[in-house]
């Protein structure tokens, strides 16, 4: 494991913004041993005079590795909602909607997880394949129990993997006794959550700790009220589905009389603010729109999860355009695949439906739209933006290594220098790649992953 300080000389891949993606093809990047990133040099002039250019960043004893041409660095890559629990039924109910697949797939899944042991082998593995899959950051869904839920952030600490992770607070609304007892209980047990993970990591250096209201239709008012207290608290993420169907949204509506909006009754309890993570609004009213811009809270949109419950199309462009904060998730297992990566390719198809559903070609996401998406929008919507999701002087190295060499077939000359064949390389591993060619993966400078370590 490299972790003292290092150089990486060769292609360097990560967004500036939304719109512009940059592409650098012979630059270099130091990395602290403390996993900080300490320049991004982006063009490079003389790659013998590396040592001494930075001796004076204290980089003299550094490692240097040159990157081949096959290889190039990009951003750790962000899944803003994944349901931990629910790893077992990947792929799997995929001929119900919504609502039948939560109660016959779903909750009798996640009730399962009393069983610790079961907790302990599902969680090394969805925590293990999230890496390996390029997933420096998950932000995890799990259930009401406490035990197991400590067993994911413990899990996620200890491999290494930046995690957002709480307990599911749930009383009612739910089937096979997937369900807390009592709202006094489900505090308790939340508080006890909470407590665990300050304790874990006081630093927030990997583990964050998150309140997670299951939704609308499962948390009646004064539950809610009492997890926006320990949001407050805390300081913690909050982490809840909104707006995924009409059914979702009358359920909702008839609880938590009077509210006229998802946004209204989630924010009137203090649970919409810039570390709030709403999966899905596919189904928004104007004031759902003005209320996620007002409060800082992002969407985690989950193209992949809402065709196959075929829950509607989230109109990411509109949410973009009114300036809220957007990342990518896989929301596993109501999405089959736990990849970001292909998260980029699901997002691509569903904007180009929209787009000939509507006659509306602005609907399209463009490549750096994805790219940004996955990487840097993900950290926004975590409200990481200063921390990861891009090579910026200052922030922590999550990244990785990518190699299409043997799974891309790319003609000789293919590597031009500072024509737009950079650009294509990047295309082609998005839209082409698979995992074999996620080398190594770092989170904080620290490897934790990837094909070169787990073959
Ligand atoms: N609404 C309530 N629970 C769930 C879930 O597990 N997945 C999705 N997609 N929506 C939900
Ligand atoms: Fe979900």
């Amino acid at each position: 494991m490299s972790s003292g300080p290092r150089i990486y000389v060769g292609r360097i891949v990560h967004p500036k913004s939304l719109k512009q993606l940059e592409i650098l093809p012979q630059a270099a990047l130091g990395v602290r041993e403390n996993g900080k990133i300490a320049f991004l040099e982006r063009q490079l002039p003389d790659p013998p005079a590396l040592k001494t250019m930075y001796a004076a960043e204290g980089f003299v004893d550094a490692m240097t590795i040159y990157l081949k041409p096959s290889e190039f660095l990009f951003p750790g890559m962000i899944d803003t909602h994944l349901h931990a629990p629910q790893w077992p039924n990947l792929a799997l109910g995929m001929e119900g909607e919504l609502r039948d697949w939560v109660e016959n797939y779903t909750d009798p899944m996640e009730a399962s997880y009393s069983d610790n042991d079961k907790a302990r082998r599902v969680y090394s593995d969805v925590v293990s394949t999230t890496l390996k899959l390029g997933s420096t950051t998950v932000a995890y869904n799990t259930t009401h129990h406490v035990e197991a839920t400590n067993i994911l952030a413990k899990t996620a600490f200890d491999k290494g993997q930046r995690a957002i992770v709480g307990k599911m607070s749930i009383t009612q609304g739910s089937t096979h006794g997937n369900w807390e007892d009592s709202i006094e209980e489900s505090l308790a047990a939340s508080e006890r959550d909470l407590e665990f993970m300050k304790a874990l990591d006081p630093e927030r250096r990997l583990v964050h700790p998150c309140v997670q209201p299951r939704g609308g239709p499962y948390c009646p008012p004064e539950l809610m009220a009492g997890l926006g207290e320990q949001r407050e608290k805390y300081d913690a993420y909050v982490q809840g589905h909104m707006c995924e169907t009409q059914s979702d949204i009358d359920r909702t509506l008839a609880l938590h009389t009077p509210h006229t909006s998802y946004t209204a009754m989630y924010k009137s309890h203090n649970l919409l603010t810039p570390k709030s993570i709403m999966a899905h609004c596919i189904h928004l009213q104007p004031t759902d729109i003005s209320n996620l811009l007002s409060t800082g809270a992002g969407v985690a949109h989950n193209p992949n999860s809402n065709t196959c419950l075929r829950d509607g199309i989230c109109r990411v462009r509109d949410l973009l355009s009114a300036g809220i904060k957007v990342g990518l998730g896989t929301d596993c297992s109501a999405g089959y695949m736990p990849s970001i990566h292909s998260a980029m390719r699901s997002a691509s198809n569903v904007s180009r439906n929209l787009a000939m559903q509507t006659g509306e070609e602005r609907y399209i996401l463009g490549f750096s739209e994805l790219v940004f998406l996955a990487t840097l929008g993900g950290a926004e919507v975590l409200d990481m933006r200063d921390r990861i999701g891009s090579f910026e002087e200052g922030k922590e190295f999550d990244a990785l290594v990518v190699d299409v060499e043997g799974v891309i077939s790319v003609e000789e000359g293919m590597w031009g220098e500072g024509s737009g064949r950079d650009e294509d390389l990047v295309k082609k591993w998005v839209f082409l790649g698979d995992d074999r060619t996620i080398r190594k993966v770092f989170v904080r400078g620290r490897l934790v992953g990837g094909h070169d370590v787990d073959g």
